[in-house]
Protein backbone atom coordinates (compact mmCIF):
# COMPACT_ATOMS: atom_id res chain seq x y z
CA UNK A 1 0.00 0.00 0.00
CA UNK A 2 1.22 3.34 -1.26
CA UNK A 3 2.24 5.26 2.13
CA UNK A 4 0.46 8.89 2.46
CA UNK A 5 0.28 11.80 4.95
CA UNK A 6 1.96 15.05 5.48
CA UNK A 7 4.81 16.11 3.10
CA UNK A 8 5.16 19.68 4.32
CA UNK A 9 3.75 21.94 7.23
CA UNK A 10 4.23 25.71 8.05
CA UNK A 11 2.82 28.13 10.27
CA UNK A 12 1.71 31.93 10.33
CA UNK A 13 0.25 33.73 12.56
CA UNK A 14 -0.77 37.42 13.39
CA UNK A 15 0.96 40.94 13.62
CA UNK A 16 0.48 41.55 17.46
CA UNK A 17 0.59 39.85 20.52
CA UNK A 18 -0.94 40.08 24.10
CA UNK A 19 1.15 38.70 27.24
CA UNK A 20 -1.32 36.95 29.76
CA UNK A 21 0.73 38.70 32.69
CA UNK A 22 -0.39 41.65 31.64
CA UNK A 23 -4.05 40.98 31.17
CA UNK A 24 -3.79 39.17 34.46
CA UNK A 25 -2.75 42.07 36.49
CA UNK A 26 -5.08 43.90 34.50
CA UNK A 27 -7.82 41.81 35.83
CA UNK A 28 -6.09 42.14 39.53
CA UNK A 29 -5.50 37.98 39.41
CA UNK A 30 -2.61 35.53 39.67
CA UNK A 31 -1.10 35.56 36.65
CA UNK A 32 -0.12 31.96 37.25
CA UNK A 33 -3.64 30.95 36.94
CA UNK A 34 -2.75 31.34 33.09
CA UNK A 35 0.35 30.72 32.76
CA UNK A 36 0.52 27.12 35.39
CA UNK A 37 -3.42 26.68 35.56
CA UNK A 38 -4.43 26.78 31.65
CA UNK A 39 -0.16 26.47 30.49
CA UNK A 40 -0.46 29.67 28.61
CA UNK A 41 1.82 32.54 28.35
CA UNK A 42 0.40 34.61 25.12
CA UNK A 43 -2.02 34.83 23.03
CA UNK A 44 -1.91 35.99 19.08
CA UNK A 45 -4.13 38.92 17.94
CA UNK A 46 -4.82 40.23 14.65
CA UNK A 47 -4.56 43.42 13.20
CA UNK A 48 -7.35 45.14 11.54
CA UNK A 49 -5.92 44.05 8.13
CA UNK A 50 -5.13 40.15 9.35
CA UNK A 51 -7.71 37.40 9.37
CA UNK A 52 -7.90 33.90 8.67
CA UNK A 53 -7.38 34.44 4.75
CA UNK A 54 -4.16 36.71 5.33
CA UNK A 55 -3.08 33.78 7.83
CA UNK A 56 -3.80 30.52 5.93
CA UNK A 57 -2.47 32.10 2.56
CA UNK A 58 1.01 33.53 4.64
CA UNK A 59 1.44 30.12 5.85
CA UNK A 60 0.96 28.14 2.55
CA UNK A 61 3.47 30.54 0.75
CA UNK A 62 6.56 28.89 1.50
CA UNK A 63 5.01 25.58 0.72
CA UNK A 64 4.16 26.70 -2.48
CA UNK A 65 7.78 28.35 -2.48
CA UNK A 66 9.69 24.77 -2.03
CA UNK A 67 7.41 22.53 -3.64
CA UNK A 68 5.56 23.95 -6.72
CA UNK A 69 1.70 23.32 -7.50
CA UNK A 70 2.07 20.29 -9.94
CA UNK A 71 0.02 17.95 -9.10
CA UNK A 72 -2.12 19.96 -6.82
CA UNK A 73 -5.97 19.86 -7.87
CA UNK A 74 -7.44 20.40 -4.09
CA UNK A 75 -7.30 23.25 -1.82
CA UNK A 76 -9.34 22.24 1.18
CA UNK A 77 -9.45 25.11 3.79
CA UNK A 78 -10.76 24.26 7.44
CA UNK A 79 -11.77 27.39 9.72
CA UNK A 80 -14.28 28.48 12.45
CA UNK A 81 -13.75 32.14 12.09
CA UNK A 82 -15.75 31.50 8.94
CA UNK A 83 -15.56 34.94 6.95
CA UNK A 84 -18.84 34.42 4.57
CA UNK A 85 -21.81 31.98 4.20
CA UNK A 86 -21.39 30.90 0.88
CA UNK A 87 -17.46 31.88 -0.55
CA UNK A 88 -15.23 29.81 0.88
CA UNK A 89 -12.09 31.35 2.37
CA UNK A 90 -9.58 29.33 0.33
CA UNK A 91 -11.14 30.93 -2.66
CA UNK A 92 -8.94 34.41 -2.18
CA UNK A 93 -6.14 32.16 -0.97
CA UNK A 94 -6.38 30.81 -4.36
CA UNK A 95 -6.61 34.15 -6.22
CA UNK A 96 -3.49 35.23 -3.73
CA UNK A 97 -1.31 32.54 -4.23
CA UNK A 98 -1.97 32.38 -7.97
CA UNK A 99 -3.00 28.83 -8.16
CA UNK A 100 -3.77 27.65 -11.23
CA UNK A 101 -7.83 27.99 -12.50
CA UNK A 102 -7.39 23.74 -12.36
CA UNK A 103 -7.21 23.67 -7.93
CA UNK A 104 -10.73 22.93 -6.72
CA UNK A 105 -11.31 24.98 -3.29
CA UNK A 106 -13.68 23.94 -0.25
CA UNK A 107 -14.42 24.90 2.95
CA UNK A 108 -14.74 22.52 5.87
CA UNK A 109 -16.40 23.58 9.25
CA UNK A 110 -16.86 21.62 12.33
CA UNK A 111 -15.51 23.71 15.14
CA UNK A 112 -11.14 22.57 15.81
CA UNK A 113 -11.82 19.42 14.20
CA UNK A 114 -12.36 20.70 10.57
CA UNK A 115 -8.62 20.43 9.92
CA UNK A 116 -8.66 16.73 10.45
CA UNK A 117 -11.65 16.28 8.60
CA UNK A 118 -9.55 18.06 5.52
CA UNK A 119 -6.40 15.77 6.38
CA UNK A 120 -8.87 12.66 5.95
CA UNK A 121 -10.85 13.89 2.80
CA UNK A 122 -7.13 15.06 1.47
CA UNK A 123 -5.49 11.12 2.26
CA UNK A 124 -8.72 9.82 0.48
CA UNK A 125 -8.02 12.26 -2.85
CA UNK A 126 -4.23 11.08 -2.96
CA UNK A 127 -4.89 7.34 -2.37
CA UNK A 128 -7.38 7.21 -5.20
CA UNK A 129 -4.99 8.65 -7.55
CA UNK A 130 -0.74 8.70 -5.54
CA UNK A 131 0.12 11.34 -8.20
CA UNK A 132 -2.69 14.25 -6.85
CA UNK A 133 -1.21 16.09 -3.72
CA UNK A 134 -3.65 18.39 -1.87
CA UNK A 135 -3.38 21.77 -0.01
CA UNK A 136 -4.85 22.35 3.67
CA UNK A 137 -4.97 25.62 5.26
CA UNK A 138 -6.58 25.01 9.06
CA UNK A 139 -7.08 29.02 10.03
CA UNK A 140 -8.72 30.82 12.76
CA UNK A 141 -9.29 33.55 15.23
CA UNK A 142 -10.26 32.52 18.28
CA UNK A 143 -12.54 35.43 19.99
CA UNK A 144 -14.42 34.89 23.23
CA UNK A 145 -16.22 38.23 24.98
CA UNK A 146 -13.99 40.27 27.13
CA UNK A 147 -14.27 39.60 30.80
CA UNK A 148 -15.00 36.36 30.22
CA UNK A 149 -13.47 32.68 31.68
CA UNK A 150 -12.54 32.17 28.06
CA UNK A 151 -10.30 35.22 27.92
CA UNK A 152 -7.12 34.55 28.42
CA UNK A 153 -8.29 31.25 26.16
CA UNK A 154 -8.17 33.21 22.79
CA UNK A 155 -5.21 33.55 20.22
CA UNK A 156 -4.80 33.26 16.16
CA UNK A 157 -2.86 31.33 13.94
CA UNK A 158 -3.10 29.40 10.89
CA UNK A 159 -0.86 25.76 9.51
CA UNK A 160 -0.58 25.00 6.24
CA UNK A 161 -0.14 21.39 5.36
CA UNK A 162 0.83 19.30 1.99
CA UNK A 163 -0.55 15.58 1.74
CA UNK A 164 1.03 13.40 -0.28
CA UNK A 165 2.44 9.98 -1.50
CA UNK A 166 5.77 9.30 -0.43
CA UNK A 167 5.42 11.98 2.60
CA UNK A 168 8.16 13.82 4.35
CA UNK A 169 7.20 14.56 7.54
CA UNK A 170 4.78 11.79 8.63
CA UNK A 171 2.96 8.88 7.44
CA UNK A 172 -0.75 8.71 8.56
CA UNK A 173 -1.85 4.85 9.41
CA UNK A 174 -4.86 4.24 8.30
CA UNK A 175 -7.12 3.15 10.81
CA UNK A 176 -8.92 5.82 13.08
CA UNK A 177 -11.12 6.35 16.02
CA UNK A 178 -13.60 8.27 15.52
CA UNK A 179 -16.42 9.92 18.41
CA UNK A 180 -19.24 11.86 17.96
CA UNK A 181 -21.89 13.62 19.90
CA UNK A 182 -24.33 15.99 20.35
CA UNK A 183 -23.39 18.33 23.26
CA UNK A 184 -23.58 22.39 23.44
CA UNK A 185 -20.34 22.64 25.12
CA UNK A 186 -19.12 25.87 22.39
CA UNK A 187 -20.38 26.94 19.66
CA UNK A 188 -20.67 30.06 17.60
CA UNK A 189 -24.24 31.60 16.41
CA UNK A 190 -24.40 33.32 13.00
CA UNK A 191 -25.07 36.83 14.72
CA UNK A 192 -21.87 36.42 16.70
CA UNK A 193 -18.06 36.89 16.77
CA UNK A 194 -17.49 35.81 19.82
CA UNK A 195 -18.48 32.32 20.89
CA UNK A 196 -20.10 30.77 23.57
CA UNK A 197 -19.18 28.08 25.87
CA UNK A 198 -19.73 26.48 28.98
CA UNK A 199 -16.66 25.65 29.86
CA UNK A 200 -16.74 23.05 32.59
CA UNK A 201 -18.81 21.10 30.23
CA UNK A 202 -16.15 21.68 27.09
CA UNK A 203 -13.42 20.30 29.46
CA UNK A 204 -15.77 17.39 30.21
CA UNK A 205 -16.80 16.60 26.93
CA UNK A 206 -12.92 16.47 25.37
CA UNK A 207 -12.14 14.12 28.50
CA UNK A 208 -15.18 11.98 27.34
CA UNK A 209 -14.48 12.44 23.44
CA UNK A 210 -10.85 11.09 24.46
CA UNK A 211 -11.67 7.71 26.24
CA UNK A 212 -14.61 7.27 22.97
CA UNK A 213 -11.86 7.84 20.46
CA UNK A 214 -9.40 5.53 21.66
CA UNK A 215 -12.51 3.05 21.85
CA UNK A 216 -13.25 3.08 18.68
CA UNK A 217 -9.89 3.02 17.79
CA UNK A 218 -9.01 -0.01 19.72
CA UNK A 219 -12.07 -1.54 18.55
CA UNK A 220 -10.87 -1.38 14.89
CA UNK A 221 -7.86 -3.15 15.33
CA UNK A 222 -5.41 -0.09 15.74
CA UNK A 223 -2.59 0.29 17.41
CA UNK A 224 -1.87 -0.77 21.01
CA UNK A 225 -1.15 2.01 23.53
CA UNK A 226 2.29 1.05 24.06
CA UNK A 227 3.84 1.18 20.85
CA UNK A 228 2.95 5.14 21.04
CA UNK A 229 5.86 6.92 21.53
CA UNK A 230 4.56 10.61 21.76
CA UNK A 231 1.11 12.17 22.15
CA UNK A 232 0.08 15.26 20.23
CA UNK A 233 -3.70 17.35 20.79
CA UNK A 234 -6.51 19.57 20.40
CA UNK A 235 -5.23 22.68 22.66
CA UNK A 236 -7.76 25.23 23.35
CA UNK A 237 -4.56 25.69 26.38
CA UNK A 238 -1.97 23.75 26.99
CA UNK A 239 -3.17 22.49 30.18
CA UNK A 240 -5.79 20.62 28.50
CA UNK A 241 -3.19 18.43 26.89
CA UNK A 242 -2.25 17.17 29.76
CA UNK A 243 -5.75 16.56 31.48
CA UNK A 244 -6.19 14.21 28.61
CA UNK A 245 -2.73 12.39 28.48
CA UNK A 246 -3.95 11.89 32.10
CA UNK A 247 -7.32 10.81 31.19
CA UNK A 248 -6.14 8.48 28.45
CA UNK A 249 -3.04 6.76 30.87
CA UNK A 250 -6.17 5.89 33.23
CA UNK A 251 -9.00 5.04 30.46
CA UNK A 252 -6.47 2.30 28.29
CA UNK A 253 -4.29 1.56 31.97
CA UNK A 254 -1.14 1.84 30.20
CA UNK A 255 1.89 4.21 31.14
CA UNK A 256 1.95 6.87 28.29
CA UNK A 257 4.79 8.42 29.89
CA UNK A 258 5.13 12.54 29.35
CA UNK A 259 4.51 11.49 25.91
CA UNK A 260 5.95 14.58 24.26
CA UNK A 261 3.31 16.60 26.03
CA UNK A 262 6.18 19.58 26.62
CA UNK A 263 7.98 19.95 23.39
CA UNK A 264 4.64 19.59 21.73
CA UNK A 265 3.15 22.65 23.29
CA UNK A 266 6.15 25.24 23.28
CA UNK A 267 4.49 27.00 20.10
CA UNK A 268 0.70 26.58 21.73
CA UNK A 269 1.51 28.27 25.10
CA UNK A 270 2.95 31.31 22.88
CA UNK A 271 0.09 31.22 19.96
CA UNK A 272 -3.10 30.88 22.03
CA UNK A 273 -5.90 28.32 21.20
CA UNK A 274 -5.43 28.05 17.20
CA UNK A 275 -8.96 26.09 16.58
CA UNK A 276 -8.63 23.93 13.90
CA UNK A 277 -4.87 24.91 13.64
CA UNK A 278 -4.13 23.77 17.25
CA UNK A 279 -3.49 19.96 16.65
CA UNK A 280 -0.79 20.61 14.04
CA UNK A 281 0.69 23.73 15.70
CA UNK A 282 1.38 21.16 18.19
CA UNK A 283 2.41 18.76 15.88
CA UNK A 284 4.89 21.10 14.41
CA UNK A 285 6.48 22.14 17.78
CA UNK A 286 6.80 17.94 18.47
CA UNK A 287 8.87 17.51 15.51
CA UNK A 288 10.68 20.85 15.78
CA UNK A 289 11.91 20.24 19.25
CA UNK A 290 12.63 16.24 19.33
CA UNK A 291 15.67 15.17 16.87
CA UNK A 292 15.15 11.48 17.29
CA UNK A 293 11.69 10.85 16.15
CA UNK A 294 12.25 9.25 12.74
CA UNK A 295 10.19 5.80 13.00
CA UNK A 296 8.27 6.48 15.95
CA UNK A 297 4.66 6.49 15.99
CA UNK A 298 2.95 9.24 17.22
CA UNK A 299 -0.98 9.25 18.73
CA UNK A 300 -3.02 12.66 17.39
CA UNK A 301 -6.27 13.17 18.73
CA UNK A 302 -8.58 16.20 17.24
CA UNK A 303 -11.20 17.79 18.95
CA UNK A 304 -14.25 20.04 17.79
CA UNK A 305 -16.89 20.93 20.25
CA UNK A 306 -20.09 20.59 19.23
CA UNK A 307 -18.84 17.47 19.38
CA UNK A 308 -16.64 15.63 16.80
CA UNK A 309 -13.17 14.23 17.43
CA UNK A 310 -10.81 12.03 16.06
CA UNK A 311 -7.75 9.86 17.25
CA UNK A 312 -5.30 8.37 14.18
CA UNK A 313 -1.53 8.18 14.54
CA UNK A 314 1.31 8.45 12.73
CA UNK A 315 4.72 7.28 11.65
CA UNK A 316 7.95 9.94 11.84
CA UNK A 317 9.60 9.55 8.78
CA UNK A 318 13.55 9.89 8.65
CA UNK A 319 15.00 13.56 7.89
CA UNK A 320 11.64 15.03 8.99
CA UNK A 321 13.38 18.19 11.16
CA UNK A 322 15.82 19.51 8.47
CA UNK A 323 13.90 22.19 7.06
CA UNK A 324 14.64 25.51 9.09
CA UNK A 325 10.77 25.42 10.31
CA UNK A 326 11.41 26.12 13.99
CA UNK A 327 14.44 28.68 13.40
CA UNK A 328 11.17 30.63 11.09
CA UNK A 329 8.67 30.08 13.77
CA UNK A 330 10.20 31.14 16.90
CA UNK A 331 11.35 34.24 14.87
CA UNK A 332 7.88 34.70 13.17
CA UNK A 333 6.84 34.45 17.00
CA UNK A 334 9.86 36.87 18.60
CA UNK A 335 8.31 39.49 15.85
CA UNK A 336 5.23 40.50 16.67
CA UNK A 337 4.26 43.34 18.35
CA UNK A 338 2.93 43.53 22.21
CA UNK A 339 -0.36 45.25 22.70
CA UNK A 340 -1.13 47.17 26.31
CA UNK A 341 -4.30 46.02 27.01
CA UNK A 342 -6.02 49.25 26.84
CA UNK A 343 -4.83 48.76 23.06
CA UNK A 344 -5.77 44.85 22.65
CA UNK A 345 -9.60 46.11 24.45
CA UNK A 346 -10.00 48.38 21.82
CA UNK A 347 -8.79 45.85 18.79
CA UNK A 348 -10.90 43.32 20.78
CA UNK A 349 -14.43 45.52 20.36
CA UNK A 350 -13.62 46.68 16.82
CA UNK A 351 -15.85 44.49 14.46
CA UNK A 352 -16.91 45.09 10.40
CA UNK A 353 -19.95 45.23 9.11
CA UNK A 354 -20.40 44.16 5.50
CA UNK A 355 -23.16 47.38 5.08
CA UNK A 356 -20.03 49.89 4.80
CA UNK A 357 -17.67 50.09 2.50
CA UNK A 358 -14.07 50.21 4.75
CA UNK A 359 -10.30 50.57 4.28
CA UNK A 360 -8.45 49.30 6.69
CA UNK A 361 -5.08 50.63 7.94
CA UNK A 362 -1.54 49.74 6.48
CA UNK A 363 -0.26 47.47 9.88
CA UNK A 364 0.62 43.70 8.65
CA UNK A 365 4.13 43.13 7.72
CA UNK A 366 2.95 39.85 6.32
CA UNK A 367 2.58 39.07 2.37
CA UNK A 368 -0.85 39.50 2.09
CA UNK A 369 -3.21 41.74 3.97
CA UNK A 370 -7.22 42.51 4.09
CA UNK A 371 -7.49 45.48 2.38
CA UNK A 372 -11.47 46.58 3.03
CA UNK A 373 -15.04 45.81 2.34
CA UNK A 374 -16.51 47.24 -0.90
CA UNK A 375 -19.71 46.93 -2.05
CA UNK A 376 -20.40 44.64 0.57
CA UNK A 377 -17.64 41.98 -0.91
CA UNK A 378 -14.13 41.39 1.17
CA UNK A 379 -10.79 42.38 -0.77
CA UNK A 380 -6.65 41.00 -0.01
CA UNK A 381 -3.60 42.61 -1.65
CA UNK A 382 0.04 41.76 -1.72
CA UNK A 383 1.75 43.39 0.43
CA UNK A 384 5.33 43.03 -1.12
CA UNK A 385 6.82 41.67 2.01
N1 LIG B 1 -1.86 29.36 40.33
C1 LIG B 1 -1.85 28.17 39.68
N2 LIG B 1 -2.99 27.58 39.21
C2 LIG B 1 -4.16 28.22 39.40
C3 LIG B 1 -4.24 29.45 40.09
C4 LIG B 1 -3.02 30.03 40.57
N3 LIG B 1 -3.01 31.19 41.21
N4 LIG B 1 -5.53 29.82 40.12
C5 LIG B 1 -6.26 28.85 39.49
N5 LIG B 1 -5.42 27.88 39.05
C6 LIG B 1 -5.77 26.68 38.29
C7 LIG B 1 -7.03 25.97 38.74
O1 LIG B 1 -6.79 25.13 39.85
C8 LIG B 1 -7.40 25.22 37.49
O2 LIG B 1 -6.57 24.10 37.35
P1 LIG B 1 -7.25 22.63 37.14
O3 LIG B 1 -8.13 22.74 35.92
O4 LIG B 1 -6.08 21.73 36.92
O5 LIG B 1 -8.02 22.36 38.39
C9 LIG B 1 -6.98 26.18 36.36
O6 LIG B 1 -6.07 27.12 36.95
C10 LIG B 1 -8.10 26.97 35.73
O7 LIG B 1 -8.84 27.54 36.77
P2 LIG B 1 -10.44 27.58 36.72
O8 LIG B 1 -10.96 26.22 36.37
O9 LIG B 1 -10.95 28.23 37.95
O10 LIG B 1 -10.60 28.56 35.46
P3 LIG B 1 -11.89 29.21 34.86
O11 LIG B 1 -13.12 28.52 35.35
O12 LIG B 1 -11.78 30.67 35.04
O13 LIG B 1 -11.70 28.91 33.30
C11 LIG B 1 -12.00 27.40 31.47
C12 LIG B 1 -11.24 27.68 32.76
C13 LIG B 1 -13.43 27.02 31.84
C14 LIG B 1 -11.33 26.26 30.72
C15 LIG B 1 -12.02 28.69 30.61
O14 LIG B 1 -10.73 29.09 30.28
C16 LIG B 1 -12.85 28.57 29.33
O15 LIG B 1 -14.05 28.66 29.33
N6 LIG B 1 -12.14 28.37 28.17
C17 LIG B 1 -12.79 28.25 26.86
C18 LIG B 1 -13.33 26.85 26.61
C19 LIG B 1 -12.24 25.83 26.46
O16 LIG B 1 -11.11 26.13 26.10
N7 LIG B 1 -12.59 24.56 26.71
C20 LIG B 1 -11.66 23.47 26.51
C21 LIG B 1 -12.31 22.23 25.95
S1 LIG B 1 -13.27 22.66 24.49
C22 LIG B 1 -12.20 22.63 23.19
O17 LIG B 1 -11.14 22.08 23.26
C23 LIG B 1 -12.62 23.30 21.91
C24 LIG B 1 -12.00 24.67 21.84
O18 LIG B 1 -10.93 24.81 21.27
C25 LIG B 1 -12.68 25.77 22.48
Amino acid sequence: MTAIGIHDLELSTTHHVLGLTALAEFQGIDPNKYHIGLGQDEISMPAPDEDVVTMGASAALPIIARHGTEGIRTLLFATETGLDQSKAAGVWVHELLDLPSSVRVAEFKQACYAGTAALQAALGIVARNPAERVLIISSDVARYELGSPGEPTQGAGAVAMLVSAEPALVEIEPTSGVYTDDVDDFWRPNDSTTAVVDGRLSVRAYLDAVAGAWDDLAGRGGPDAESLSRMVYHQPFTKMAMKAHQHLTRHTGVDLGEGGLKTGSIYNRRLGNTYTASLYASLASLLDHEDDLAGSRIGMFSYGSGLVSELFTGIVQPGYNGSGRRERTEAMIEARVPLDVDTYRELHSKTLSSLQDVETPRVTKAPFRFAGIKDRARFYQRTGN
